[in-house]
C-alpha cells in the first residue's frame, strides 16, 4: 500500500463548458477525513468529483490522489478509489448479488474471495436477505446501500459519495450515515461527499467546503464556517407593527451595544458571543427605552446562515432549479 498524507490534492481547478462549472478551486483532504462539498445545485459538485475520479478532464489546474497525478496516472487511481455516482448506475435487471458480482470481476476478484466480500458488503448495508432479488424491485434507499456496498467490492482506500442521500427518507438517510461513519472508523477510509443538505454535511463531514458558482467561498470544520458569523443569533419581535422612524432607531441602539444587527421579515435579528450574556441586557434596554418586546428566541447559528452570510441567499433559493419530483422520476428510470 502507497503511503501518502493528502488522499487528495487539488490545486488552481478549473473546468469550462460553456461557462465556469468548476472556477480555479484548490484544497487539500487528509488521509482518512470525511470531506463535504456543500452547494445548490449547479454549484460545481459533480463535475469536481468527475475530475478528480478522471472521469473527466480538466480545463486547467492539477489533481492527485494518493500522491498519483489523475491525468498521468489514471489506472493508479482508478484502483485505489470507490465511488457512488448521483444518478444510480445499478443494473436493473440483475439481482443485488450480480450487480456486486460484476464489479468485484472488473477489479480482478473472483472465487471464493470475491464471493465472501460480496456477502460481508451486503450484510454491511443489510441486504444479505435480498441478495437474489432483481434491483427493479428494490426501493430507493435499497438501491442506494446496494451501491455503497458496490463501491467498496474492491477495498478502496477513498471513497467518493455524490449526493450519496437525496430524495431518500430521513430514516434511510440516518442508516446511510451510520454507514459512512463506520467506514471511516473501521477502514480509516477517507471520504468525499457532496451535498446540498446542511445537516448532512454538519453531522459527518471534519471539514466542508461550500461551493457556490462554482468557487469555494469558504472552508474548514463546522466550528470555524460558523464562527465566521458570531456565535449565536437572537430574534426579537415587537408587540406592535413599527414604523421606519421605530425600527431605524431600535437598529441604531442595538448596533450600538452589539453591532451585527439586523430585520427580516420584522423580526430583529441579533449575533453575538453568547446569548445567555447578551439577553438579560437586551431586556435592560428594552425597559429603558419602553420597548414593548412580544417575542424573544436564540439559535445558535446554522451553515444555512453561513451561507447566506457569504451569498445573500439560503442554499435553497440559489439553487432555482431544484426539483425534487424531476429528481425522483429520474431515479425511478423515467427520465
Ligand atoms: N457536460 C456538461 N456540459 C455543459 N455544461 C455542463 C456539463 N456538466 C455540467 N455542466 C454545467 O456545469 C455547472 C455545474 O454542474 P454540476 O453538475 O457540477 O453541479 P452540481 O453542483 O453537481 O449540481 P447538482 O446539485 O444539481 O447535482 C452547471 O451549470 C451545469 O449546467
Ligand atoms: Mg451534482
Amino acid at each position: 500500500m502507497k503511503k501518502y498524507k493528502y488522499a487528495i490534492e487539488v490545486k488552481n481547478l478549473t473546468k469550462k463548458f460553456e461557462t465556469f462549472a468548476v472556477n480555479d478551486v484548490s484544497f487539500k483532504i487528509k488521509k482518512g477525513e470525511i470531506f463535504a462539498f456543500l452547494g445548490p445545485n449547479g454549484a460545481g459538485k459533480t463535475t469536481t468529483i468527475n475530475m478528480i475520479t478522471t472521469l473527466l478532464r480538466p480545463t486547467s489546474g492539477s489533481i492527485k490522489v494518493a500522491g498519483y497525478d489523475t491525468v498521468k496516472h489514471p489506472n493508479d487511481v482508478r484502483n485505489i478509489i470507490g465511488i457512488v455516482f448521483q444518478d444510480s448506475t445499478l443494473d436493473r435487471e440483475l439481482t443485488a448479488y450480480e450487480n456486486l458480482y460484476i464489479h468485484g470481476r472488473i477489479y480482478g476478484y473472483r472465487g471464493d474471495d470475491l464471493k465472501n466480500r460480496i456477502n460481508s458488503m451486503l450484510k454491511f448495508v443489510e441486504l444479505e436477505n435480498h441478495a437474489n432479488k432483481v434491483v427493479k424491485t428494490f426501493s430507493g434507499g435499497m438501491k442506494r446501500r446496494l451501491e455503497i456496498a458496490r463501491s467498496l467490492i474492491h477495498n478502496p482506500e477513498i471513497l467518493f459519495l455524490d449526493e450519496p442521500t437525496i430524495g431518500l427518507d430521513p430514516q434511510t438517510r440516518s442508516h446511510i450515515w451510520e454507514y459512512i461513519e463506520r467506514m471511516k472508523k473501521e477502514y480509516n477510509m477517507t471520504i468525499f461527499l457532496t451535498t446540498h443538505y446542511m445537516e448532512e454535511a454538519e453531522s459527518l463531514a471534519d471539514r466542508i467546503a461550500i461551493i457556490d458558482n462554482g468557487k469555494i467561498i469558504a472552508i474548514g470544520t463546522v466550528d470555524e464556517l460558523k464562527s465566521m458569523i458570531g456565535n449565536d443569533m437572537i430574534y426579537l419581535k415587537f408587540a406592535n407593527n413599527l414604523d421606519s422612524e421605530c425600527v431605524k432607531n431600535i437598529l441604531n441602539i442595538l448596533n450600538e451595544h452589539f453591532g451585527n444587527s439586523n430585520i427580516i421579515n420584522g423580526i430583529f435579528e441579533i449575533r453575538v458571543k453568547n446569548a445567555n450574556e447578551s439577553i438579560p441586557k437586551i431586556f435592560e434596554i428594552a425597559l429603558k427605552n419602553s420597548w414593548k418586546i412580544l417575542e424573544v428566541s436564540y439559535r445558535k447559528p446554522t451553515l444555512n446562515d453561513v451561507f447566506i452570510h457569504l451569498t445573500g441567499k439560503s442554499i435553497r433559493e440559489r439553487g432555482g432549479n431544484f426539483d425534487m419530483k424531476k429528481i425522483f422520476a429520474k431515479r425511478r428510470g423515467m427520465l
